[in-house]
């Protein structure tokens, strides 16, 4: 074999693929979060919900194929990277889990239903709390979303290390 360096083996295509519509969801779920705070229309919130339990069921169907299929070799790294990078990628498999989660629970708890793209609706079933929806609003907006922000930074910031500076080609086992 000619390549048998560990950053030259790939990712599973089916893990490519979860890779990579995972972070166009959730570009996709903030933009139009972003168009709903910045025009006056009531159209992008209910296009944000849907994207985000799109999101949501995304990550559950990409932890089972995280677990049935094989992971490549680590790259070769310090140990402290190689613990930042499991770190890291755990944790936005739990923040992208635990976002719409929240999102979810603060409108239920607010009484209303999430309609998804007019395929199916999530009923309110749940005992509607103005202190609980209060509560999962700002776990959705203070506390989940700047994790979220620092971590993808963290985690294109580091790509983008190993790409310019370590020229590693780590970058081809996820493309
Ligand atoms: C991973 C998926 C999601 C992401 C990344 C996300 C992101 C965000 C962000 C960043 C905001 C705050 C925007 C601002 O500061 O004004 C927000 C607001 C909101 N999100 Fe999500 N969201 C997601 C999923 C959901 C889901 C599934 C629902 C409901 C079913 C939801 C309902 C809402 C609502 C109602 C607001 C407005 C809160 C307000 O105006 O006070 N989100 N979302
Ligand atoms: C421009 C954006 C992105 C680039 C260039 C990128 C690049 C990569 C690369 C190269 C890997 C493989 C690392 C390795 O082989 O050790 C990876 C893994 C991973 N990325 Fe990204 N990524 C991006 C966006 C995102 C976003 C937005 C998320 C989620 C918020 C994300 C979540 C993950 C996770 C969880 C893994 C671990 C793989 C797994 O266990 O399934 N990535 N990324």
């Amino acid at each position: 074999m000619k390549h048998t360096h560990s950053s030259l083996t790939k990712w599973s295509i089916s893990s490519r693929i979860f890779h990579w519509i995972s972070a166009i969801l959730l570009l996709v779920t903030w933009l139009m979060i972003f168009l709903y705070d910045n025009l006056d229309t009531k159209l992008y919130i209910g296009l944000h919900k849907a994207f985000g339990i799109s999101l949501l069921l995304w990550m559950i169907a990409r932890v089972i194929n995280r677990v049935f299929t094989e992971a490549p070799p680590a790259a070769a790294m310090p140990k402290w990277q190689m613990l930042l990078s499991q770190l890291s990628h755990f944790a936005l498999y739990a923040l992208l889990i635990a976002m719409p989660i929240a999102g979810l629970m603060m409108s239920l708890y607010g009484g209303r239903p999430v309609d998804v793209f007019g395929l199916f609706q999530i009923p309110v079933f749940v005992t509607p709390d103005r202190g609980l929806a209060r509560l999962y609003n700002d776990w959705h907006t203070d506390i989940i979303w700047p994790i979220i922000l620092t971590f993808t930074a963290l985690h294109i910031g580091a790509a983008l290390y190993h790409q310019f500076i370590k020229k590693d080609n780590l970058m081809s086992r996820m493309k």
